[in-house]
């Protein structure tokens, strides 16, 4: 396995938008991001991964671009990117953008002339299909409610929108789609910026069949997923960018895919097969979900959680690279989805980032998870933003007649807007996050959780994650070492090594609010010194690591002697 910059460097997700405003307008922007590049600097990150700031009617925030070459109005101009850009290099930050190129916005210049008429030469730029007997082509439901096809009066076919209406996705069979996407990537690597992160980039090739989707119970439409994820053109079209763009720069790219598993995983990244570097796999973010998808409120289990992030780990050792991540702006807070954000919120903070960090792969934090920000629960829909539950609330509520009381719930632990409030800097009004009027609420949490305040406690999260970041630019195992899973029944204890060389790195975490013991035979003849703790006091464990108690939430990292 070849050593490469961005498996060592640590990933910091900013969503413009809910980062820092500095004008006024309620929404963040490029110079309000360029004013917290000395506060990411001294978190200790590598690389910046900016959610979409090109222009876009917003339909779904950036994720429906418009223009692929300018900068949102709201967030600023191209000038300052460009100052983005050399302020964050001048202190060893890379910035790697947001590439949607399944879906355009339908107001880009492509749509609008594929729009047009039929014979126009930018038809074939999206996927336009006739109906079948005044139904759409096929039972297609959209991943934000409704058919995933569009009717247009005018020209009288359907578009395919896997997203909003306003998302039309591109038609990655015709070349000449593919070769404005590369030539519009080369465009931005010429700029200097240091990598993509691909917006479900698993999703460009379409089984042309087009066949029917499998209708789950309580569903009105089908589920065409297995007909466009992972399908069958896509590591052709993959390995093609790579050798058309990725594979002349020395980038980190990192593909979003649903439903990919580790198998398939390993293809997308393995060396010798040059397509990304990395995936984002969504398993251990579906260990919640169920009959409802996402939407369900089944709980989950540790031992689920452990199985799928060590099958990913055991399965990408050889071959390939992790990403590793707990939170998102499509995500809950992870501080309130798998730790506890009363009692022992900054405990179970601190533990989930060991967790997460202590394993192979690049890291990845989110805008405010380094401060344990937490969940929202606004009381009415009016006061939510993401068209992803404002859909699902209509549908659940007028459709199916759910309770309002059962949808909200969901929508409190589930919807995107729980990362997507204002990030919280300081006790000031709206957490110093604007000085106008927010575009999404504020977490009414901001005075006991705010970047101000965290900056002057040694014991913040915000430190440990310092110290998390730090470890892994002084400690090669964490970096290369192998993963092993010890403790795979526990469901109290997560608890693995990391191997390499004669270095052995034991990582132990706790996942529940009571004193648990492990026992590690394995490790009766052995003593650990303690290199990452959670606790306040000594481990009294260290001495003999047969049999440790672990405080409430506890993470430790032994050195094993
Ligand atoms: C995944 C993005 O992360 C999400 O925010 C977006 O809505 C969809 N892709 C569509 O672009």
């Amino acid at each position: 396995m070849t050593k490469q910059w961005w498996k060592e460097s640590v990933v910091y997700q900013i969503y413009p938008r809910s980062f820092n405003d500095s004008n006024g307008d309620g929404i963040g922007d490029l110079p309000g991001i360029i004013e917290k590049l000395d506060y990411l600097a001294e978190l200790g990150i590598d690389v910046i991964w900016l959610s979409p700031v090109y222009d876009s009617p917003n339909d779904d925030n950036g994720y429906d671009i418009r223009d692929y070459r300018a900068i949102m109005d709201e967030f600023g101009t191209m000038e300052e990117f460009d100052q983005l850009l050399q302020q964050a290099h001048e202190r060893n930050l890379k910035i790697v953008m947001d590439l949607v190129v399944n879906h355009t916005s339908d107001e880009h210049a492509w749509f609008v002339e594929s729009k047009s008429s039929k014979d126009h030469p930018k038809r074939d730029y999206y996927i336009w299909k006739k109906g079948q007997n005044g139904e759409p082509p096929t039972n297609w439901e959209s991943a934000f409610s409704g058919s995933a096809w569009q009717y247009d009066e005018a020209t009288e076919e359907y578009f395919l929108h896997i997203f909003s209406k306003k998302q039309p996705d591109l038609n990655w069979e015709n070349e000449d789609v593919r070769a404005d996407v590369y030539d519009m990537m080369n465009w931005w690597l010429d700029k200097g910026i240091d990598g993509f992160r691909m917006d479900v980039i698993n999703f460009i090739s379409k089984d042309p069949a087009y066949p029917n989707g499998e209708v789950h119970e309580g569903k009105q439409y089908g589920d065409g997923s297995p007909y466009f994820m992972n399908g069958p053109r896509i590591h052709e079209f993959l390995h093609e960018m790579n050798q058309e763009v990725l594979s002349k720069h020395d980038i980190l790219t990192v593909g979003e895919m649903p439903g990919v598993t580790p198998e398939e995983g390993k293809l997308y990244t393995a060396e010798d097969r040059n397509e990304l570097s990395m995936v984002f796999h969504f398993e251990h973010m579906d260990v919640d979900g169920g009959e409802l998808g996402k939407w369900s409120l089944n709980g989950w289990k540790l031992t689920d959680l452990k199985r799928i992030l060590s099958k990913w780990q055991y399965e990408l050792e050889e071959e390939g690279w992790n990403s590793l991540y707990w939170n998102n702006h499509d995500q809950p807070r992870v501080v309130s989805r798998f730790g506890n954000d009363q009692e022992y919120r900054e405990k179970s903070a601190k533990m989930l980032g060991t967790c997460l960090h202590m394993m192979k792969g690049t890291p990845y934090i989110y805008q405010g998870e380094e401060l344990g920000m937490t969940n929202v629960a606004f009381e009415t829909i009016e006061e939510y933003e993401d068209l992803e539950s404002l859909n699902m609330y209509d549908e659940r509520v007028h459709q199916y007649g759910d309770a309002v009381q059962d949808v909200m719930e969901r929508i409190h632990h589930k919807g995107r807007d729980n990362a997507r409030t204002p990030m919280q800097w300081s006790k000031e009004k709206h957490a110093g996050f604007t000085t106008g009027r927010p575009w999404l609420g504020v977490n009414p949490n901001y005075k006991t959780i705010n970047a101000e305040d965290a900056l002057k406690n040694p014991d913040s999260v915000f430190h440990y994650y310092q110290q998390l970041i730090q470890l892994r630019k002084s400690n090669e195992t964490i970096v290369y070492g192998k993963f092993d899973l010890l403790l795979q029944d526990s469901e109290t204890i997560f608890a693995y090594t990391r191997t390499y060389g004669d270095d052995v790195l034991l990582v132990l975490c706790n996942f529940t609010g009571e004193e648990q013991k492990a026992k590690l035979g394995a490790f009766q003849n052995h003593s650990g010194e303690v290199v990452l703790t959670n606790r306040e006091e000594e481990h009294a464990g260290s001495s003999n690591l047969a049999n440790v108690i672990l405080e409430p939430f506890e993470a430790t990292v032994f050195a094993i002697k």
